[in-house]
C-alpha cells in the first residue's frame, strides 16, 4: 500500500513538472490528456454545418484549443472550440473556428487537407494505439479521411484507399470564403460518424454504454498568410501552426496515448463529472517504458533485457515487469484493484492490450 502511495506521489510530480527539461517535456508522463463528457441525445442534429440545433444548444463547449506543444507555449491567435454527443447511431461533433480570413482551395476528396487551413479529428476507438482514423476537412468541406494501422513511429502505414463509413460532413461559412477584402467570424463544422464506421477498427463494443471511454484528439492546422492581388496565399517556408484540444507535448499528432478522452454517459446533460480513465496511471508508466526502450534501442540496435539498464526514475517502475529479447519486449503492469485489477502490456509497436487470463480448457 505504502509503495503505492509514493507511487501516485511521484506521478503528480511528473505531472506537474515544468518544461524546461526536454526529456521530460516528450515524456508522456509529462502530459495531463484532456477529458469531456459526451452526452447522450434523443434527436440527432441536421448535419448542415450549422449548429443552430436546438440539441447542441445544451451541449457545453470544450476548453478552447492550444498549441500542440502544450498550454505554456504561445497561445493560439485565434480561438477554436469542440462539442459532442451521441446515440444509438452516431458519435456527433462540433466545432468552431474564430477566423477573419476564411480561406481554402482543395477540392479533392482525399487530397492531403492539411495544406489548407484544416479541421482534423483523430479516434483510436479501443485505445490500444493501432488502428486509428484520421479525418481532415477544411472550409469547403473537402474530406481526407485514411487509417493508420499503427503509429508512423512504429513503422506504422496511412491506408488512403479506406473509407469511414456512412460519414456525414458539412461546414458553413459565417463570412465569406475566399475573400480576404472583409473580415469573416470564422467557420463551423458538424459531423456525424457512425458507429458502425468505428466499429470495424475495434474490439470494444459500439454503441458505447453509460461510462465507455474513447480517445480522441482534435486539431486545427493554420498558416500565416499574405494578401497578394486580391488573393490568399501562405508565407513561403514558414511551417504551420498546429492547435489542439489535448495538447501533444510535441509536434506530432500520432501519438495516441497523449490524446483526449471522451467519457460518455446517459445522464442527464451537464451532471457529470469527468474522471480519467483509472488504469491511466499505469498506462501511463507503460508507454514511459516504451520510449525509455525506444530510446535505448536507437542507440544500442537491441532492445533493453533489464529495466535497469533503462534511464527510469521512480518507484512506479517496480511494478512492471519486462521481458524482452533483442528484438521485441513485452513489459505489463498490474492495477489495484481501485483500478479495475487489470493486467496490460505494452509491446515494441506500442500496441496496448488488456492481458486476460487464459482459462484452463484453453
Ligand atoms: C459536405 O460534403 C458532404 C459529402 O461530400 C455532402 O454530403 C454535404 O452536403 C456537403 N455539405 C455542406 C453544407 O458542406
Ligand atoms: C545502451 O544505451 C543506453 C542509453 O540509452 C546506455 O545507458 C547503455 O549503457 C547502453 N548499453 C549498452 C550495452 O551499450
Amino acid at each position: 500500500m505504502s509503495s503505492l502511495k509514493t507511487f501516485s506521489v511521484m506521478l503528480t510530480l511528473i505531472a506537474g513538472c515544468c518544461a524546461a527539461n526536454v526529456a521530460q517535456a516528450e515524456s508522456p508522463a509529462a502530459i495531463q490528456p484532456r477529458g469531456y463528457v459526451v452526452y447522450k441525445t434523443d434527436k440527432a442534429p441536421t448535419i448542415d454545418g450549422k449548429l443552430s440545433d436546438e440539441e447542441w444548444g445544451k451541449i457545453p463547449w470544450s476548453d478552447a484549443f492550444v498549441d500542440i506543444e502544450g498550454a505554456d507555449h504561445d497561445a493560439p491567435r485565434h480561438k477554436t472550440r469542440m462539442k459532442m454527443m451521441w446515440d444509438d447511431e452516431a458519435l456527433y461533433i462540433a466545432a468552431q473556428l474564430d477566423e477573419p480570413n476564411v480561406w481554402a482551395t482543395l477540392k479533392e476528396h482525399d487530397a492531403v487537407i492539411f495544406y489548407d487551413p484544416d479541421f482534423e479529428v483523430f479516434i483510436d476507438p479501443d485505445g490500444d494505439n493501432h488502428m486509428y482514423a484520421e479525418l481532415e476537412l477544411n472550409a469547403l468541406n473537402t474530406t481526407w479521411d485514411l487509417l493508420l494501422n499503427m503509429p508512423y513511429k512504429d513503422g506504422g502505414k496511412p491506408i488512403n484507399a479506406w473509407e469511414i463509413l456512412g460519414l456525414k460532413t458539412a461546414v458553413a461559412v459565417d463570412g465569406t470564403l475566399n475573400d480576404p477584402t472583409d473580415v469573416d467570424k470564422g467557420w463551423t463544422v458538424e459531423i456525424a460518424w457512425p458507429w458502425k464506421g468505428l466499429q470495424e477498427l475495434s474490439t470494444a463494443k459500439f454503441p458505447p454504454v453509460d461510462g465507455d471511454r474513447l480517445r480522441i484528439d482534435f486539431s486545427r492546422v493554420e498558416w500565416d498568410v499574405v494578401v497578394k492581388d486580391g488573393k490568399t496565399q501562405k508565407v513561403p517556408k514558414r511551417p504551420e501552426h498546429n492547435w489542439v484540444w489535448s495538447p501533444q507535448g510535441v509536434i506530432n499528432m500520432h501519438r495516441p496515448e497523449t490524446w483526449g478522452e471522451a467519457l460518455f454517459s446517459t445522464q442527464p446533460i451537464g451532471s457529470v463529472t469527468y474522471k480519467q480513465d483509472p488504469a491511466r496511471t499505469y498506462k501511463t508508466l507503460l508507454h514511459s517504458v516504451y520510449y525509455a526502450q525506444k530510446a535505448y534501442h536507437d542507440k544500442n540496435g537491441t532492445f533493453a533485457t533489464e529495466l535497469a539498464q533503462l534511464d527510469l526514475a521512480g518507484e512506479g517502475y517496480k511494478q512492471v515487469t519486462l521481458q524482452a529479447t533483442p528484438l521485441s519486449f513485452r513489459a505489463s503492469i498490474q492495477t489495484p484493484e481501485a483500478a479495475g485489477g487489470e493486467t496490460w502490456m505494452i509491446d515494441q509497436n506500442s500496441l496496448l492490450q488488456e492481458l486476460k487470463e487464459k482459462s484452463a480448457e484453453e
